[in-house]
């Protein structure tokens, strides 16, 4: 079921039709049973990306799945980027694991998964084990082979756990929220849209601090929608990303004085992210459908790195796709940047001057200006976003 067919909320269903629950996190009987189960299972180790995917599977953001994909959901999504059933996804949930461990398993066995501190936190009802190729889902997902992509090198780097173990998934310990305040399942930023009267709600992923033409792109889309989900990913990125903390402290300082708060939720996406371009605009579209939005900001080479996606790659990508099984409607934004002539944040499309009156800024020189101890120009980047940035590398 797609579209708005929850009467009782009036928002927009989740994929599949049913939001996903799988914490077992109550004292019933059923999830001590579950607790029991995983404390008796062999053990794997979960990496800190399949850590986070497991939150995503328990709290339903990766609705409509249910656990680690098994095989024939894997190949369906690699070749198709649908699930059997016909429901468009586009990232693979797995879980790697080595041929040494798997060796120890069974199909029907019950799998406790563990931290990094050998914590269980997890049970795996174990379905599936199955070899892949770790090149062809590169190709697939990535469209490199790369390994300097982080997301083909993370893929590449998987050499010893040659195989994946399929099957439903609980969670039976969360982890510790990195940012308490502002951690919200689905089912919490649904609530919470109801308790707010929103039905139309605009989310914006990112994984940088925010900027004007961020903000431009954010503020247009809320003119038309009643609410602006703010949502930040928190889960692993690569190492030259700069950290969640201060993402989270740049969003903080310009919802104190540039944002309405009784039209702007903000709330840490705890995925990873995976670098994949297109594929990954239409996952963070459809885990954002979860929480409950009906719109999703694409923009100028949204999830890509380096120069491996076209510039609106990402946006093309949705026409691939039948626009009511994807549900969520993307708002598509082309490259946004400030024009002294226009006085304000434009495009190509809105603007009459030419690249002359524009105001670029390369990553490059925007580390050398907070290097430097200089303020960004303000039409660039918000006074109290620079004064956050300067105080990070400082203390880098
Ligand atoms: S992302 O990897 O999370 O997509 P980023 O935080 O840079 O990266 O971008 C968040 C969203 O804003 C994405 O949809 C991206 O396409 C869009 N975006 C970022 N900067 C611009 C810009 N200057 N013009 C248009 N869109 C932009």
């Amino acid at each position: 079921m797609t579209g708005y067919g929850d009467t009782q909320t009036a928002l927009i269903a989740p994929h599949g039709g049913r939001l996903v629950n799988r914490l077992s996190l109550t004292g019933d009987d059923e999830a001590v049973a579950r607790r029991e189960r995983a404390l008796a299972a062999s053990r794997v180790h979960l990496s800190q990306v399949a850590l986070s995917d497991l939150e995503l599977i328990a709290t339903g953001v990766v609705s409509p799945l249910e656990g680690f994909m098994t095989r024939d959901v894997y190949r369906a999504v690699l070749e198709t980027m649908h699930l059997p059933d016909g429901l468009p996804w586009t990232i693979p949930i797995t879980l790697p694991a080595p041929p040494e461990v798997a060796s120890r398993l069974r199909v029907g066995d019950d799998v406790a998964l563990a931290d990094g501190q050998g914590r269980v936190v997890g049970l795996l009802e174990l379905t599936d084990i199955f070899a892949y190729d770790r090149e062809e889902e590169a190709r697939k997902v990535y469209g490199t082979l790369d390994a300097a992509h982080p997301g083909v090198g993370r893929l590449l780097a998987q050499a010893q756990e040659s195989v994946y173990l399929g099957g439903a998934a609980w969670m039976i310990a969360p982890p510790q929220p990195a940012f308490p305040a502002i951690t919200l399942t689905p089912a919490q930023t649904r609530a919470e849209f109801v308790a707010r009267g929103w039905r139309q709600i605009v989310a914006f992923q990112t994984r940088n601090p925010i900027h004007r033409a961020h903000e431009y792109l954010q503020k247009c889309a809320l003119e038309v929608v009643d609410g602006l989900l703010l949502h930040p990913l928190v889960g692993e990125t690569k190492s030259d990303d700069v950290p969640a903390a201060v993402r989270i402290a740049s969003y903080q300082a310009v919802l104190a004085r540039y944002y309405p708060a009784e039209r702007v939720l903000l709330a840490a996406f705890p995925a990873a992210m995976r670098y994949a371009g297109p594929r990954e605009a239409v996952f963070h579209a459809l885990c954002r459908k979860n929480y409950g939005c009906t719109h999703f900001i694409v923009g100028r080479d949204h999830a890509g790195v380096g120069s491996y996606y076209g510039t609106y790659d990402a946006q093309r990508i949705f026409h691939e796709f039948d626009p009511v099984l994807i549900g969520i409607t993307p708002l598509m934004f082309e490259h946004a940047f400030y024009c002294r002539e226009c006085g304000q944040i434009v495009t190509a499309k809105t603007c009459p001057h030419g690249a002359g009156s524009w105001l670029h800024l390369s990553g490059t020189q925007v580390r050398a200006k907070l290097a430097a101890g200089e303020m960004l120009p303000p039409e660039f980047t918000r006074p109290e976003v620079s004064a956050i940035l300067m105080q990070a590398m400082a203390r880098s």
